[in-house]
């Protein structure tokens, strides 16, 4: 029951009628007895959502799409990993200091690593925004051989590539490199609603061999998932990425062990 030592969290992003977060945090806190409440903001000036939420004495703000990078402006500390990444996507309040990590990096990789090695392989990464930043975090961490950034603004995915050090940058519309990358992933909002209906590539550039992740969890078959699964390629879900980034975020807010199964069942029963 919510009472005056219920401790309050949230994720604030927009929109963010699509996150399924609170549903997953919130069952876990149940599972668990916990005196927490989880809870959505649609936000859109991050800067007077992030003073006011201090203000109010939130236990912890999770970020999403498109504020993971702005965010950082308001936080009191930011930790290694959001730091090298570039982007934070969870914000814990310490004692009245708001400390900003990123969890996303950590819950991609598991996911990936479930279905194959990233060790030595060749990645084609859609996408130049934040969450891409914390896939080329994480498949670095795992020593892979070389990252292609393909995006619709060339000049973004141009700076990734300078940044990190990659392979290649590419512009969204020339996918021709994409044939010799073993493990292909999806980091834009294509497939997410409004754009659940579209794929960022053509069926034509998936090949059998290939790993296709698609960050995008809902729907949780999306149509480039379902293309990757009629061209005989494994496939990667979006909503593996949330349980585990989810696991790590739950136990950084309540310092207990996650219930990984309750989490896991709303995200299966939820994202279709
Ligand atoms: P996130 O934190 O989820 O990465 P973001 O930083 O806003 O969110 O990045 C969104 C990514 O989706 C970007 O790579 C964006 O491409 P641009 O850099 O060209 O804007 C990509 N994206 C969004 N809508 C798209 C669309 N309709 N077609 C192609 N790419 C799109």
């Amino acid at each position: 029951m919510i009472n005056a030592k219920t401790k309050l969290c949230c994720i604030i992003g927009n929109p963010v009628k699509h996150s399924l977060s609170p549903l997953m945090h919130n069952a876990a806190y149940r599972a668990l007895g916990l005196n927490f409440v989880f809870v959505a903001f649609d936000v859109i000036d991050v800067k007077t959502a992030i003073l006011g939420l201090k203000s109010l004495n939130v236990a912890a703000i999770v970020v999403t799409v498109p504020h993971k990078i702005e965010v950082r402006k308001y936080v009191d500390q930011i930790d290694k990993t959001a730091e090298k990444i570039g982007a934070v996507n969870t914000i814990i309040n310490n004692a009245g200091i708001l400390k900003a990590t990123n969890t996303d990096w950590f819950g991609a990789i598991k996911a990936l690593k479930e279905q194959t090695q990233i060790k030595g392989k060749t990645v084609a990464l859609l996408g130049a925004g934040g969450a891409a930043r914390a896939l080329i975090y994480g498949l670095k961490k795992e020593k892979v051989d070389a990252i292609n950034v393909f995006n619709r603004n060339f000049a973004k995915a141009e700076k990734l590539v300078k940044e990190f050090r990659l392979k290649a940058a590419f512009p969204l519309h020339n996918l021709s490199q994409i044939r010799f990358c073993e493990i292909i992933i999806n980091s834009t909002s294509v497939g997410l609603e409004p754009e659940e209906d579209k794929s960022p590539l053509p069926a034509n550039y998936i090949k059998s061999n290939q790993i296709v992740f698609d960050i995008v969890y809902t729907p949780r078959e999306t149509p480039l998932l379902k293309m990757a699964k009629k061209a005989g390629a494994k496939v990667v879900y979006g909503d593996k990425m949330v349980l585990y980034g989810g696991i790590k975020q739950f136990e950084l807010i309540t310092g207990k062990k996650a219930p990984k199964e309750v989490m896991e069942k709303i995200l299966q029963v939820y994202s279709n």
